[in-house]
C-alpha cells in the first residue's frame, strides 16, 4: 500500500487578478498523494484550501489564475490535458465534494434521478446497472434504499450530506476529496459518516484529501496531515507525528485550540 504516487503538485501558485496589483493565494504548494493515502488539508479560514482543491480538478473560476508550477496525475500532466482528456478525469478519477455541498442538491428532484444524472454524463450504463450501483452507493454510505425517491428537502442535513457522499463515489474515483464534509453536522453523525468511509477506503483502496478546520478530525481519520497558513503548506507530517510532535507555531496553536483529554492530563486531575 502506499506506494504509487496518484497526484504529485509542484511549486503551485495561483492568484487573484485585481486592477492595482494581483494577489498571490497559494504559493509554491509542493504535495504528493500516493495510491491509497488520506491526507487531511487543516488550517484557517481563507488560507486557500477551496481553492487548491478547485486547482487540483482545474475548475478555478475568474479572477483566480495558476501563477506557476505543476500538476501530475498518475505521472500526466494535468495542465497539458485538453478539455476532453480532462472531462474524462474529473468525477471519473478525481471527484470532489464541494463545500456548502448540503445546498448542492436539486431541491425538486429525488435522490435517484440526481445519482443517476451523475453516472450518465460519463457511462452508458444500463437501466439495471444503474439501479444496482444506486442500491452500492445507499449501502456505502448507510442510507436505506427508500430515500431514492425522496427529495432533499424529505431528508436531514446528516442524510443530504451522504447523498453527495455518494455521488461523488457513484464512478468509484482513485481520488474523493471532500471540502469540509461534515462541518455543518454533528458530531456523532461527523463520526459515523467518517467511519463508514474510513471503512469503505480500507476495502477499495481510493485515496482521499480532507478538507477541514478541525484538526483533532483529521488526525483520527487521516494517516498524514498538511497545515496550511496564509497560501503555503507550512507543515506536513505523519498523523502520528504531528500530533505528538509538531513543529511549526501554527500547528502548535492549532493543537491547543482543542482541548484534548489524554490520559496524562486525567491522571493529574485533583478530582478523580
Ligand atoms: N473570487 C475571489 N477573488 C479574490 N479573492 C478570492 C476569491 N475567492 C477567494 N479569494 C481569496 O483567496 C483566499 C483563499 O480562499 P479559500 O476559499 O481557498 O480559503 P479556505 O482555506 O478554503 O477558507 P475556508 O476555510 O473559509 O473555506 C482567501 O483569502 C480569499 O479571500
Ligand atoms: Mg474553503
Amino acid at each position: 500500500m502506499h506506494e504509487a504516487r496518484l497526484l504529485e503538485i509542484r511549486n503551485l501558485s495561483v492568484a487573484f487578478a485585481d486592477a492595482e496589483q494581483d494577489i498571490l493565494c497559494l504559493d509554491r504548494i509542493s504535495l504528493d498523494i500516493r495510491a491509497g493515502e488520506i491526507l487531511g488539508l487543516v488550517g484557517e479560514s481563507g488560507c486557500g484550501k477551496s481553492t487548491l482543491c478547485r486547482a487540483i480538478l482545474r475548475s478555478l473560476r475568474a479572477p483566480a489564475y495558476i501563477a506557476g508550477g505543476r500538476i501530475f496525475w498518475k505521472g500526466r500532466d494535468l495542465f497539458q490535458l485538453d478539455e476532453e482528456g480532462l472531462n474524462k478525469v474529473r468525477w471519473r478519477e478525481i471527484a470532489l465534494v464541494v463545500q456548502s455541498s448540503l445546498d448542492a442538491l436539486n431541491p425538486v428532484m429525488p435522490v435517484e434521478r440526481q445519482l443517476v444524472d451523475a453516472m450518465r454524463v460519463h457511462t452508458d450504463w444500463t437501466r439495471t446497472q444503474e439501479l444496482t450501483r444506486c442500491h452500492e452507493l445507499l449501502d456505502w454510505v448507510g442510507l436505506p434504499r427508500r430515500v431514492l425517491k425522496s427529495y432533499p428537502f424529505e431528508m436531514s442535513g446528516g442524510m443530504r450530506q451522504r447523498v453527495v457522499i455518494a455521488m461523488a463515489l457513484a464512478l468509484e474515483p482513485q481520488l474523493l476529496m471532500m471540502d469540509e464534509p461534515t462541518t455543518a453536522l454533528d458530531v456523532v453523525t461527523q463520526a459515523e459518516i467518517l467511519g463508514r468511509l474510513r471503512d469503505l477506503q480500507e476495502k477499495q483502496g481510493f485515496s482521499v484529501i480532507l478538507v477541514t478546520h478541525d484538526l483533532p478530525l483529521a488526525l483520527d481519520f487521516c494517516d498524514s496531515i498538511a497545515v496550511m497558513s496564509g497560501g503555503r503548506i507550512v507543515e506536513m507530517e505523519t498523523a502520528g507525528e504531528l500530533a505528538e510532535n509538531p513543529l511549526h507555531p501554527y500547528t502548535v496553536r492549532l493543537l491547543q485550540a482543542f482541548p484534548r483529554p489524554d490520559a496524562e492530563r486525567l491522571s493529574e486531575n485533583p478530582l478523580r
